[in-house]
Formats: C-alpha cells, sequence, structure tokens
C-alpha cells in the first residue's frame, strides 16, 4: 500500500520543513499537484520548487501533471527530481508518445483519468504504465468532497489488472480521508493520494500509519470475501 501526501494541502510558506515533516512521516511517496490554469483552473508550482525539495528528502516524488503542454515540461520535472510523471488521459492523441517520453527520461509512467472520462479510455495504455491514476474528484483544487461515482472505475481497472496480469499501480487521487480510503482499497487501489485529511494532521506519521492501516485491512476484506465459496 502507497501512502503519497499532496504538497498542495501543506503550507507554502513554509514548504522546506512541510518536506522535512513527509520524510519522517514514513510517506511512501510525496504526490507533487502541478498545474497550469489552463488544463485546470488554477496554478500551483513549477519545476524550480521541486528541484529545491528534492535535496531534502529520498521520499519517492509523484508529479501529477495536470497541463495543457505536458511535452514541454517532462524534461525540466525529470531533471527536478521527479521519480514518475503522470499525464492526463484526455489528451487525446498525444497519450502514447507523452508515455513513451516519460519512460524514455528513466522516469516510472502515470496515467491519470478525470471523473467524467470513460474508464475505456486508458484500457489501450494499461501495458504500458507504472501507474493508473483514477482522479476521485475534478482536478483543481484540495478539500474537494471525494466522488463515490468513481469507484467503479477502480473495480474495473482492478479487474483488468489481474486478468492481463499486469502490475500498474492503481491510484486515488482527491478528497481520500479516512473513511474514503477504505472504499478505495476495497475497490482495488492500492496507491492514495491525500492531501487536506494528512497535512491537516499535526502528527503527520501517525495519520499515514492510520490511512496505510484502514487501507490494509479494506483490502483484507476484500480478498477475503472473493475466497468465500459460493453456495
Ligand atoms: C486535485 C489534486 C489532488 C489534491 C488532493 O486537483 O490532484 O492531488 O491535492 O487533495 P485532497 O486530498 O485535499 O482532496
Ligand atoms: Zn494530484
Amino acid at each position: 500500500m502507497i501512502i503519497a501526501p499532496s504538497l498542495l494541502a501543506a503550507d507554502f510558506g513554509r514548504l522546506a520543513a512541510e518536506t522535512a515533516r513527509v520524510n519522517r512521516s514514513g510517506a511512501d511517496w510525496l504526490h507533487l499537484d502541478i498545474m497550469d490554469g489552463h488544463f485546470v483552473p488554477n496554478l500551483s508550482f513549477g519545476p524550480g520548487v521541486v528541484k529545491a525539495l528534492r535535496p531534502l528528502t529520498r521520499v519517492f516524488f509523484d508529479v501529477h501533471l495536470m497541463c495543457s503542454k505536458p511535452e514541454i515540461l517532462l524534461e525540466p520535472f525529470a531533471r527536478a527530481g521527479a521519480d514518475q510523471i503522470n499525464i492526463h488521459v484526455e489528451l487525446g492523441a498525444q497519450v502514447t508518445s507523452l508515455l513513451w517520453k516519460i519512460r524514455s527520461l528513466g522516469r516510472k509512467v502515470g496515467l491519470a483519468i478525470n471523473p467524467p472520462t470513460q474508464i475505456s479510455a486508458v484500457q489501450p495504455y494499461l501495458d504500458s504504465i507504472d501507474e493508473l491514476l483514477v482522479m476521485t474528484v475534478n482536478p483543481g483544487f484540495g478539500g474537494q468532497a471525494f466522488i463515490y461515482e468513481t469507484l467503479p472505475k477502480v473495480e474495473q481497472a482492478a479487474a483488468w489488472r489481474r486478468e492481463r496480469g499486469l502490475n500498474f499501480h492503481i491510484g486515488v487521487d482527491g478528497g481520500v480521508d479516512f473513511t474514503t480510503v477504505a472504499d478505495c482499497a476495497h475497490a482495488g487501489a492500492d496507491a492514495f493520494v491525500s492531501g487536506t485529511t494528512l497535512f491537516g494532521k499535526r502528527n503527520l506519521a501517525a495519520a499515514v500509519r492510520k490511512m496505510r492501516a484502514l487501507a490494509q485491512r479494506a483490502a483484507a476484506r476484500a480478498t477475503a470475501a472473493e475466497c468465500v465459496p459460493a453456495r
């Protein structure tokens, strides 16, 4: 189970201290939301910030590009220290070349899908990715309510992963708290991006541990339910 605090919910006046907090927390990944004011109606930060934070921790940097022109950003973020770069399937015809470019830069490859987009859109790419990031809110802002209608997409992705013997992570991003994390894990997710819930706690390490335990318990319940013999 991957727990990935999202820096978007950190105190932007103290990014170095917040990164150090993540470093001590036992979190698996640090999720870095990059917004261009065009693909989504908000701006966040760029490769300069990622580069400045890189020396502060060895935690895996998971960069989420919510950008209309990711092709101009892949190299800068790879150089800045991204370990994985997610682009959006909504970019259409460009997706294949973007995924290939991320791989050729030696970085892990992520593909994100927005709530209104049909899950069939990601099917052609499943054997070329390391993570499928199912957006569980409409991207652009932290602190939004989880959209439950996205959960069948997690279930479908988990079924495809099983059937095709693939091992990409299934991530969920948006509105992931101590309740919804269990629903996501039960549906088959194994990477959990969480901003407001995790950064809002004074004890980030305890919050990360709690979220991981809830996810593990829900996943175990799902496995046990599958093993019950049909009557
Ligand atoms: C949404 C971002 C998320 C966001 C999640 O546009 O992609 O990563 O930080 O934040 P919470 O957990 O507050 O919904
Ligand atoms: Zn994100």
